[in-house]
């Protein structure tokens, strides 16, 4: 895995694929536990985790450090990843294009560290990983089956961070989450 997992990074951080990368400062490859129960999935990186490298660094990063530990998920279970390596200028959404481009590194992470479950931070993530026409609002904490691992999506921090009423949400679907492990 080691091997493998270090030239995934190196392609990854040598990347020209899409024109993200005329842009980015860091390519944000994840961060976390290689030997992870759960990936966590999110977007693309923001303005503090092109500048850093590091996934989940900005505020809505610190907001998921506080809902996990809410929910007693410890970090040592997970690794978090984006769909999209490099920042998006302005934060827009990802292109379809672009995350056509950028999906093999997502996957090759997926078969490398093949987790006992997938969390999906938000819609966009959900649309790649679960299903094209996934509805966040009501199918969020809903488990899918994604070859033979588990699959779920949550709403994004980002999100709760713009609507605080969600974080009642997320907590209950996280407490689940929590719970679906114990029988992994
Ligand atoms: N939002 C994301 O989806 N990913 C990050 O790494 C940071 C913010």
């Amino acid at each position: 895995m080691n091997n493998e997992w270090e030239s995934l990074k190196n392609a990854c951080a040598a990347c020209t694929r899409c024109a993200l990368h005329e842009t980015r400062t860091n390519v944000v490859f994840g961060k976390g536990s290689e030997t992870a129960k759960i990936l966590i999935v999110g977007e693309a990186p923001g303005e503090q985790e092109d500048l850093s490298g590091m996934p989940f660094v900005g505020r809505a990063g610190k907001l998921l450090d506080t809902l996990l530990d809410e929910a007693g998920i410890d970090k040592a279970d997970i690794y978090i990843a984006n769909i999209l390596k490099c920042r998006p200028p302005e934060n827009r959404d990802p292109a379809p294009a672009e995350i056509a481009l950028c999906t093999d590194y997502l996957e090759e992470q997926i078969r490398l560290l093949n987790p006992r479950a997938i969390v999906c931070l938000g819609r966009i993530a959900a649309a790649r990983l679960i299903k094209k026409d996934f509805r966040i609002s009501k199918e969020h904490g809903a488990w899918f089956m994604r070859g033979e691992t588990p699959i779920t999506a949550i709403y994004h921090p980002a999100y709760v961070l713009r609507d605080p009423r969600k974080k009642g949400d997320v907590l209950a679907d996280l407490a689940l989450i929590h719970e679906k492990l114990k029988e992994l």
